[in-house]
């Protein structure tokens, strides 16, 4: 089908950032009603054991207060359907709410008070005394790295390692030059600016609409309607903005529980909004252990690959992410062992966060490579280049597309790779010692089904709408893009909605799959939409289009026009209106091709250059540069997908020198949950990033070409910044954060 793009490729602005910088748009705790009620919870002081006393008397003689839940007296009309499990969930048992008097991680909510404010329910909630009969819990992943197993059973999509191939240790112990280290990195929190919260609306007629910080609305009305034994019809959760999310929002959390059991309960509107602390009450980044020992010959050929990760899990589910796969993917070498365990904590379930899995095990890969580098005594980049995969031996398969080396040369060339000496402490900028490190980063690229509607109507607007989410990503920007380049109609004229159960079926917005699946649904109705209006157009009385064919025309400007002849056109309200049809209306899933697809591995790749400045007196660490050079197929809108790498690329920052959970092994309770004591980039921390998006072509992995863009900026970033430290300073620091301790 001939249809020239119009707008796919442009740099066209949020078509919600107006709503967003003026306040208009509306987040989950913001949605009002008359006699709303307010939800505060009363989280766990310990980690392990029981409660042996609930005492809400003095908390439910605050004025205002009008319930306190507690597991005591929780009502019959939750579930707890073992078997059930959300569409983010590992194998296991979901964790419970208030189910009974079992205290399994630290923080678990405990109660919920419901009062007419939010102060008055924050302050009883004060109030409520418990007692405890406490056990000493086990938190500490290295002291219980012994009990490492290798998981039962994987979620949906799951890759467990695959098997070995050659003889790596025998490989390994032959090799001319060896690295064999091990490198750590530390539980982290989400912290969007949005926290969590839900509020419910109770309806006249006991439905519910449910406003729920989700990264899937359809993921929480499915969990609402299963745990409380209601039809989906019954509940319909929207979901219109989210202030970040970034994994958070992939598992219905227990506010939109606790909510849904108050409003039923009491038949009133309620809302339940989580502090700062609570968002480090469910879900995280896992810690790991991982050693990576690479053996090459002396001019930098991998002769051996061996990955072995040790990660953390709760006491009930085994939250598994791919970790150490990519080390078996991303360098030729015929002799690769990979390995993954897990280790039961008593902590909450970890949580999908950015490129999970490969954010972790990519970074001890990569600076394992730098320091194969070092010894083998080549450059860092020739050494990549050496070793570069043709093909993914994991599955020996070919990749769909890989334009891998195009981001090597491209950014090195824009990072000014080559004025490198390759000396550790051999760069200076006055007093400072200055590091330049590189690293690869790599992603899946992956589509699931999903379902879009699309209606025109006879003035020419045009109203899309999928179960989708925007998390900040620009998915309300890019749909629409898609379907007005589909139907050649002005941007203005697009409306895309999404964040409402009730749309067509979209999978939770995660994983970079959004464009790929929801955007290739746009497409594909918009494209019916097409050819009805096609269909119509041709009979127009005298239609310029009578003897055309779908292929031989254009849809630009709302006109139908034939490509050849582009005066001859007829415009889509004049075929509507001959036609006597006021609006179209069409709604269509979209699958992946299967087949098609997986005969090959299908990735988004990309080179991270960064350089740091460090002040040896302080053992402070600036990262004053990063060129992070993108392959991720065709970029749809350069100006949001330019976003996605600058967020990914701040993380990574956040990530090598500064984020990190402390948990006080002696109470199992993480001791900084807040974001004075969390530390994040800010402004002063970022300096110049500059995003490369290199040509890649793809007519596999969907029909757009978009491989998607959510992960990818953050993979390799943080090695990137650990093999510069080295560079600048001569010291390696294998475990995460690099805080100014661990430099002095
Ligand atoms: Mo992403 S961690 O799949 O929200």
């Amino acid at each position: 089908m001939t249809t020239t793009s119009n707008l796919l490729g442009k740099p066209i602005n949020r078509v919600d950032g107006r709503l967003k910088v003026t306040g208009e748009a509306k987040y989950a705790a913001e949605f009002n009603v008359p006699g709303l009620l307010h939800g505060s919870v009363v989280s766990s002081a310990i980690a392990k054991g029981r409660i042996k006393k609930i005492d809400t008397r003095e908390a439910l003689a605050i004025p205002g207060v009008l319930h306190i839940f507690t597991h005591e007296n929780r009502p019959r009309l939750a579930w707890f359907d073992r078997s059930y499990r959300d569409e983010d969930a590992p194998s296991g048992s979901p964790f419970r709410p208030l189910y009974d008097d079992k205290i399994v991680y630290s923080g678990q909510p405990i109660a919920l008070v419901v009062a007419e404010t939010l102060e008055g329910a924050r302050y009883a909630a004060s109030l409520v005394r418990v007692e405890y009969d406490s056990h000493s819990p086990e938190t500490d992943l290295r002291a219980r790295r012994e009990e490492a197993y290798e998981p039962r059973e994987g979620k949906g999509g799951y890759e467990p390692p695959p098997k070995p191939r050659g003889h790596a240790d025998k490989a390994l112990a032959r090799a001319a030059v060896r690295v064999d280290a091990e490198y750590s990195s530390p539980v982290e929190h989400h912290n969007p600016m949005e926290m969590h919260a839900t509020t419910v609306i109770y309806e006249t007629d006991g439905m519910l609409t449910v406003y729920d910080k989700t990264q899937g609305v359809q993921n929480s009305q499915q969990y609402i309607s299963k745990v409380f034994h209601l039809s989906p019809e019954e509940v319909r959760v929207r979901s219109p903005f989210v202030g970040g999310a970034f994994g958070s929002g992939l598992r219905p959390q227990y506010q939109l529980f606790l909510a849904v059991m108050a409003a039923r309960e009491l038949k009133r509107s309620v809302r339940v909004p989580l502090t700062r602390q609570q968002m480090f009450t469910f879900g995280h980044r896992p810690e790991t252990v991982q050693r990576v020992a690479l053996g090459a010959s002396s001019d930098g050929t991998l002769e051996a690959v061996i990955h072995e990760a040790i990660s953390e899990t709760s006491r009930f589910e085994d939250y598994i992410e791919v970790v150490v796969n990519w080390s078996g993917l991303l360098y030729q070498s015929d002799n690769v062992r990979l390995n993954y365990k897990l280790v039961q904590l008593d902590n909450y379930t970890p949580i999908d966060m950015r490129a999970p899995g490969a954010v972790l095990g990519v970074y001890a890969l990569e600076c394992a490579m730098d320091e194969l580098a070092y010894k083998v005594g080549i450059d860092p980049l020739e050494l990549r280049l050496k070793n570069y995969a043709e093909r993914d031996q994991n599955q020996d398969k070919p990749f769909s597309s890989k334009e891998l080396r195009a981001c090597y040369r491209q950014g090195a060339e824009r990072f000014g790779w080559a004025r490198r000496t390759p000396a550790p402490r051999s760069m200076r900028d006055g007093k400072q010692l200055v590091g330049w490190g590189m690293a690869t980063g790599i992603w899946e690229a992956m589509q699931q089904q999903a379902s879009a509607k699309a209606v025109l109507s006879i003035d020419g607007k045009l109203i899309v709408s999928s179960a989708t989410a925007d998390i900040g990503t620009g998915t309300y920007t890019v749909m629409t893009q898609i379907a007005a380049d589909t139907l050649g109609l002005p941007v203005e004229d697009v409306t895309f909605k999404l964040g409402d159960s009730s749309l067509p079926k979209a999978p939770v917005e995660g994983g970079s799959w959004t464009v790929s699946s929801v955007g290739s649904a746009v497409k594909a109705v918009c494209e019916k939409v097409r050819e009805r209006l096609f269909q119509l157009a041709r009979k127009v009385r005298g239609s310029p289009l009578a003897k055309a064919s779908l292929d031989e025309v254009s849809f630009v400007e709302g006109h139908i026009r034939l490509t050849k002849e582009p005066s001859r056109a007829v415009s889509l309200t004049e075929a509507m209106r001959h036609g006597e049809v006021l609006s179209i209306e069409e709604e269509t899933l979209a699958l992946p091709n299967m087949p098609k697809q997986s005969r090959f591995t299908r990735c988004t790749h990309s080179a991270v250059f960064a350089e740091v400045k460090v002040d040896e007196d302080l053992g402070t660490v600036k990262v004053t540069r990063v060129v992070s050079a993108i392959a991720g197929g065709r970029v749809l809108n350069p100006k949001t997908a330019r976003s996605q790498i600058l967020g990914g690329v701040v993380w990574g920052i956040g990530m090598a020198l500064e984020e990190e959970s402390a948990m006080d092994q002696k109470l199992g309770r993480f001791m900084n949950h807040n974001l004075a004591e969390y530390h994040v980039p800010v402004n002063a921390d970022v300096q110049d990033i500059d995003v490369i998006f290199v040509e890649e072509d793809d007519s596999i992995v969907n029909p757009l070409g978009a491989k998607g863009l959510g992960e990818i900026g953050i993979v390799g970033v943080a090695a990137a910044i650990a093999n510069a430290i080295f560079h600048a300073t001569g010291r390696r620091v294998r475990n995460l954060p690099i805080t100014p301790d661990k430099l002095l």
